[in-house]
């Protein structure tokens, strides 16, 4: 008889709400000593819907943890200059450990030029180029939410990562790129081979059947399938798509870059879509906001 292991889901809700409650009580042991707490603030120009909601959701989840948090709500007619200049005021606000700047931003406005005006000691989305370079040279730098929390839940996870074949799928600046720089680190929660995949890869199929823990961040929904995964894998899914499902009250389903029902059986450990990375993205803000509040990033002033 075959003697197969179930797959382990991880948890993107448990380890989040774990590192939640670490974080309320670092909140509670300043207070306690008299310190104010750590204070994240959130910029959006403009009324796109998920943008909205997702600075809700970091201020929802700055306040549970016990922090500051404040958003700048800028009508979509803002000019760049206007944003820079509040750039430059949460720069020199002392009492604003880190800022984010909710992308995208309308289209006359600089995406680029405005990342590059934050000051990199309080850039805890970590795009700053300065943090870029600090996080490929091994220094201590702000890591990108989602690598952050990829990292995350392979530490938590007890994850065996080192010596392994790690194949990340995709090579965005936020997501595919920085993961495979992280994989690659000679340190106990990386020190993997990493193979970067991206649209021109040969043989995609065969490189994944080699891997040990594969990364998804190609941004297509249900790309990986069964037969691209070796018996045993790690899966760790970023995609996050809405199918259209009339079977569905609300006519969709959540699915991720994975095509999870196949592929599951086949795994040691995978990540689901939803409730899995996307649970960690805000917490690893949250992480880095307490970063910058303590300078263990940059030192202080
Ligand atoms: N838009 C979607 N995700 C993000 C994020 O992590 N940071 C910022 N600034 N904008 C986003």
């Amino acid at each position: 008889m075959e003697n197969k292991k179930e797959p382990i889901i991880i948890d993107g809700k448990l380890i989040a709400s774990e590192i939640k409650k670490e974080l309320a009580q670092e909140v509670i042991q300043l207070l306690d000593s008299g310190k104010r707490p750590p204070h994240l603030v959130a910029v959006i120009v403009g009324e796109d819907g998920a943008s909205q909601s997702y600075v809700a959701s970091k201020e929802k989840q700055s306040k549970e943890v016990g922090f500051l948090s404040s958003i700048y709500r800028f009508p979509e007619t803002l000019t760049e200059e206007e944003l820079l200049n509040t750039i430059d005021f949460l720069n020199d606000d002392n009492e604003v450990d880190g800022f984010i700047v909710q992308l995208p931003l309308p289209k006359h406005i600089d995406e680029h030029k405005i990342i590059q005006r934050i000051d990199p000691r309080k850039d805890v989305d970590g795009f700053h180029p300065a943090n870029g370079g600090r996080m490929m040279y091994n220094m201590p730098a702000f890591i990108p939410a989602t690598p952050y929390g990829i990292m995350t839940m392979l530490e938590r996870s007890k994850i065996n990562t080192v010596g392994k074949n790690c194949v990340v799928l995709g090579r965005s600046n936020i997501v595919g790129t920085p993961v495979a720089v992280l994989m690659s680190r000679n340190n106990s929660s990386a020190n993997s081979t990493v193979t970067l995949c991206h649209s021109k890869t040969e043989n995609i199929k065969e490189i994944c059947l080699g891997a040990d823990i594969l990364i998804v961040a190609i941004g297509k929904p249900e790309f990986l399938k069964e037969d691209m995964v070796k018996e045993g894998a790690v899966v760790i899914d970023v995609g996050i798509h809405r199918i259209e499902d009339q079977t569905k009250e609300r006519g969709y389903r959540v699915v991720g870059d994975v095509k999870f029902d196949e592929v599951a059986p086949k795994c040691s450990y995978i990540s689901p879509v939803p409730g899995g990375v996307g649970m960690l993205t805000v917490v690893s803000l949250l992480q880095n906001t307490l970063k910058a509040y303590k300078h263990e990033i940059y030192p202080e002033k």
